[in-house]
């Protein structure tokens, strides 16, 4: 009888079934088997190695090398010709590196991947762009949108790994994009594709051709429902780095951020924005984002921080009693559970409650900020939402805040407050509400307490609402 080419192993445990079963017969988990291909299937560095001593008794001892000895290559990187998409990926593509780019459907990933391929081929480098998603007549067409040489690029509408693989060996280009992982499988696998262990056996296999024909890999991966990327964790500590590209489909901006990144820094972030001709990168868009702000009750500018980036973005509250218990709380651009705590924090010690009203939080132009200095500029949205002031009175600019609330209602201090200052001062906003010790130019509070009774003008003060 043949033997059968794939096995189930549970990521919890590590037992084996010949089977998928839904719980692991040998520690009782749920939901934790995955197929993989079975080790003599396999074949050479494809199987994991499994097995005791016994199973590998020719192996060899090998001499590890001091630290100090072991040759380091330079990393000659590969521009994308795209600045945000470089600075973001720490300096351009690694030769022989694989790249996770996550985001939701229709955000731009194939946009942003076909521009840089395009960008890539005009510069003379060999590329390839493998569509399991689309067929190569409707890559040309988005690519007929791009500007530079995004149809020079050549296409392989393919779903198959096997065929994949050949042909990136035969290719041998220098840059290949995967759009997207989920879509390509395995045929020795069952699962369906974009299954956990399809993704993973994809990825695994794209990561070994990457490294042995030095390509730059960058694969293309959804996000599923709740936000994480699909084929979740288990891709992660495969790839090399992880960028994520956000915002909402029906805004122009959107972020590209990275999560993971072995070949450059983690807290950069670029700006983008969507337009008929592709993605154009958001070079002021602190200016943009300054020049929209509304000025309104519930409105206030945050000084934040995009990685080593300052960025000015508004922050707008809205709130209106509720109907419904629990009243509602819509967040966008910002975590839901750092509003919570600052509604928190603003009912107890600011005499500020939100308890029976329907609270809405957004950060203006599609942007997410990730970072608890966003705590004051939410309070004080929310505070000016319900007393009905604009924040900063009559002043000829917009009020600017930035800090981190602690749970008595004190204000810390937060990352590079002097490159927040400046940037608000390069935009003309000239108030500034900040922590204690942030630095000259800013009005340094030492309480929420404080920073309302700086924001609020006189009349909407009104210790006395706190009822
Ligand atoms: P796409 O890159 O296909 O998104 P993803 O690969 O992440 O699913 O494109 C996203 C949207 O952008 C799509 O609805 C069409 C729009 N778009 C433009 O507005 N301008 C353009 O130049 C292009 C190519 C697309
Ligand atoms: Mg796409």
């Amino acid at each position: 009888m043949a033997r059968p080419t794939t096995i189930h192993v549970c990521s919890a445990c590590g037992h084996q079934e010949v089977r998928w079963q839904g719980r692991c017969p040998g520690c009782g988990e749920w939901n934790t088997l995955v197929e993989e291909r079975a080790p003599a299937a396999a074949g050479g560095a494809g199987g994991r190695a499994r097995g005791g001593a016994g199973a590998r008794a020719a192996a060899r001892a090998v001499r590890p090398q001091r630290l100090r000895d072991v040759e380091t290559p330079r990393l000659s990187r590969l521009s994308t010709g795209i600045g945000e998409f470089d600075r973001v990926l720490g300096g351009g593509l690694v030769p022989g590196s694989l790249v996770l780019l996550g985001g939701s459907p229709g955000i731009g990933k194939s946009t942003l991947t076909g521009m840089a391929m395009g960008n890539l081929a005009g510069a003379g480098h060999r590329t390839l762009y493998v569509s399991g998603e689309e067929s190569a007549a409707q890559v040309k067409l988005r690519a007929a949108r791009l500007p530079g040489a995004a149809l020079d690029v050549p296409v392989l509408a393919e779903t198959d790994l096997e065929t994949v693989v050949a042909t990136i060996l035969a290719e041998r280009p220098e840059v290949c994009v995967i759009d997207s992982v989920q879509t390509l499988y395995a045929a020795e696998l069952t699962g369906a594709p974009g299954s956990v262990g399809q993704v993973r056996e994809v990825a695994g296999r794209i990561a070994r051709v990457a490294k042995e024909t030095g390509t730059a890999v960058l694969l293309v991966g959804h996000v599923t429902k709740e936000g994480a990327l699909a084929g979740p964790r288990v891709l992660e500590h495969l790839v090399d780095a992880v960028l994520q590209f956000e915002g909402e489909r029906e805004r122009t901006y959107r972020t590209l951020r990275a999560l993971k990144n072995r070949f450059g820094s983690t807290n950069e972030a670029g700006v983008f924005e969507m337009r008929s001709g592709g993605l154009v990168e958001v070079l002021d868009a602190s200016g943009r984002f300054v020049g929209e702000a509304t000025r309104a009750p519930g409105s206030v500018v945050l000084a934040s921080m995009e990685g080593s980036r300052p960025l000015l973005v508004e922050v707008q509250a809205l709130v209106s009693p509720s109907e419904i218990v629990p009243p509602r709380r819509m967040v966008n651009g910002i975590d839901r559970n750092r509003v919570a705590l600052v509604l928190a924090v603003l009912a107890r010690h600011a005499g500020v409650p939100t308890g029976s009203s329907d609270v809405f939080v957004n950060v203006v132009g599609g942007v997410r900020v990730d970072e608890p200095g966003a705590d004051l500029a939410v309070a004080l949205a929310v505070a000016g939402a319900v007393r009905g002031a604009s924040l900063g009175g009559d002043a000829p600019t917009p009020l600017a805040c930035f800090g981190e609330l602690g749970l008595t209602g004190e204000l810390r201090s937060v990352a590079h407050p002097e490159r927040r200052l400046e940037e608000a001062r390069k935009f003309g906003l000239r108030t500034v509400i900040a922590p204690e010790g942030s630095g000259d130019g800013a009005l340094a509070v030492g309480t929420l307490r404080a920073a309302l009774r700086a924001a609020l003008p006189a009349g909407a003060r009104a210790d006395r609402a706190a009822a």
